[in-house]
């Protein structure tokens, strides 16, 4: 090799060393005490060994203010390229603490905007990992319209390939918006938050204390905001977690899901014949229906603890990925609420636009109902859920197991919202409302004029349960496809789905429909 060559190569070598280094060594040490891998560390953990390729290492930043044209910030505080993830191309993004906070300026922003502009042309899901200080102060509006560019992109991106962000450390103000508009954001317990604005500003405006924590951490996010769908004890099994959503979603729209090869996929589960309480207000836990039904008993709970009178996930059945929308018996009797409505809503778009199935199983007593209820917008949010299962145009399977009642019967996924098969257990209760209800309403009179009132109503609640708490009027009518032994659920799901799966429904053209936000 020539001198000028090498002396070259030693040139590019010695700048991506330096690169490479990041924020420099004190900087890691101070962030490793606190148990944070570094921006690179986390993308190495989250790819396939030795498959990712960096791109727009080289970035630098052209900001002069506050002296930052002496400021060295190595690949302008965000690391960006591609890989794989058991073997799926993706594409990465993973904010560098340690170089000036990961604060997002204009050069930092626009790494962000050339990935996620690759992986909506080669149909690609994206990763990103946020440890941020946010908008970078020194840049100004640079900064911002930084943001609202990402944000532009997150956008046109929605429905077309997946969007996952983990949150591994502050991800403050503006920079929310961008992980609220992708599709599923996991957090790290205790080392990551999220909020608008800081403690210290939410004291100076309003006069509350509140810790960071408490603001904006992980439990708080995935338990009372609903913000965050999952949560991690730690940042290796984040990056787990975001390895397993892997297995269930697909690349983009026009892909399928992974497909898993399974020996045997017919089988009757006659523990299911005996798995309902006797009586049909006990509660019991959905979860260990789903759990016999589905393949592996492995189910990836998606907000496992918010508005937890519905359940939502991915799972397999015959090896392919289904989404499981069910509600809970076994919280406030499953009832659905102005945040279960948005919780369902989400995930069931989400599986629609990535061409996963939908499979429900329905125990529901109605929507709940309250003054509280009722002024935080149940109506609104109550919508959704009618409009997500409308709009859905997936393969939909519903399996009523017990109570199906009111309006809460017709949204979850009954015919009439256009699900394709409707199954109901011999348990199946499907009518207007619950018989206690009824008979107060329909029998009041009757009631009311009885020597014995009380005899009176216990008669007329048999009579109305008797005649309509059951599967066979709604089957009478076709709105229940069949009504089947609760062991035989599985074979009827995969049979369906089988069947199901060459459909095509067409809608009238138009440039979107005005879910009710
Ligand atoms: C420039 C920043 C920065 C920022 C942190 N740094 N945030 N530099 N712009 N936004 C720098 C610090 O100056 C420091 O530099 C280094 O990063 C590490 O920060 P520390 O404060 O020492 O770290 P720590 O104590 O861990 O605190 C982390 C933090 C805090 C809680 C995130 O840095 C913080 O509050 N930052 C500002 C958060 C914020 O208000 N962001 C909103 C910006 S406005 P040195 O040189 O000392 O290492 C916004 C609006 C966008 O985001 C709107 C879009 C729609």
């Amino acid at each position: 090799m020539s001198s000028v060559n090498s002396k070259k190569i030693e040139e590019l070598k010695a700048k991506r060393k330096k690169i490479l280094e990041m924020g420099g060594i004190e900087k890691i040490e101070k962030r490793k005490k606190t148990g944070k891998l570094t921006a690179r560390d986390r993308i190495e953990y989250l790819l396939d060994e030795n498959t990712f390729n960096e791109i727009d290492a080289f970035i630098k930043h052209r900001s002069q203010d506050f002296d930052m044209d002496k400021t060295e910030a190595p690949a302008d505080g965000v690391i960006t390229g591609y890989g794989s993830i058991n073997g799926r191309k993706v594409f990465v993004y993973s904010q560098d603490f340690t170089v000036i906070g990961g604060s997002l300026g204009e050069m930092h922003a626009k790494k962000i905007c050339k990935i996620l502009d690759m992986a909506l042309s080669y149909g690609c899901p994206v990763v990103g990992i946020n440890d941020s200080g946010g908008a970078r102060i020194q840049e100004g509006i640079d900064s911002l319209a930084g943001y609202g560019e990402i944000f532009f992109r997150n956008t046109k991106a929605s429905g077309v390939i997946p969007q996952i962000l983990a949150v591994m450390g502050p991800c403050a103000g503006g920079a929310v918006y961008s992980p609220a508009i992708m599709d599923f954001i996991f957090m790290v317990n205790k080392t990551a938050q999220m909020f608008v604005t800081g403690p210290q500003v939410i004291k100076a405006v309003t006069g509350e204390d509140v810790t960071i924590n408490e603001l904006g951490g992980a439990i708080t996010h995935n338990t009372k905001s609903g913000v965050a769908h999952f949560i991690a004890p730690d940042e290796y099994s984040c990056l787990d977690m975001i390895k397993q959503i892997f297995e269930f979603i697909p690349s983009n729209n026009l892909d399928d899901p992974p497909f898993e090869y399974q020996d045997e996929f017919y089988y009757e589960i006659p523990e299911l014949n005996e798995i309902l309480p006797d009586e049909s207000n006990k509660s019991y836990d959905m979860k260990n229906i789903i759990l016999k039904i589905i393949d592996d008993s492995d189910f990836m709970e998606v907000q496992q603890h918010f508005a937890q009178t519905i359940i939502v996930g991915f799972a397999k059945i015959a090896g392919r990925s289904i989404g499981i929308i069910a509600n809970q018996p076994k919280i406030n009797a499953g009832v659905l609420d102005y945040n279960s409505s948005d919780k369902a809503s989400r995930f069931i778009r989400f599986c629609d636009a990535f061409n996963i199935p939908l499979i429900t199983f329905t125990d529901v007593p109605g929507y709940l109902p309250g003054v509280y209820q009722e002024h935080n917008g149940i109506i609104r949010h109550g919508a959704k859920l009618l409009y997500a299962y409308s709009e859905a145009t997936v393969p939909k399977i519903n399996i009523i197991i017990r109570k199906a009642y009111g309006g809460a019967y017709i949204a979850m996924s009954s015919k009439h919202l256009g699900a394709d098969f409707v199954y109901a257990w011999p348990t199946a209760e499907i009518a207007v409302m619950g018989p206690d209800g009824a008979a107060n309403i329909i029998f009041k009179n009757e009631i009311s004029a009885s020597e014995n009132p009380i005899e009176m109503r216990k008669q007329k609640i048999a009579e109305y349960t008797e005649k309509f708490a059951n599967p066979y009027v709604a089957a009478a009518r076709g709105y229940v496809d069949d009504v089947i032994e609760p062991k035989d659920t599985r074979n009827k799901i995969i049979s369906a789905l089988k069947i199901a799966r060459s459909k095509r429904e067409y809608r009238p053209t138009r440039k979107h429909g005005n879910i009710p936000l």
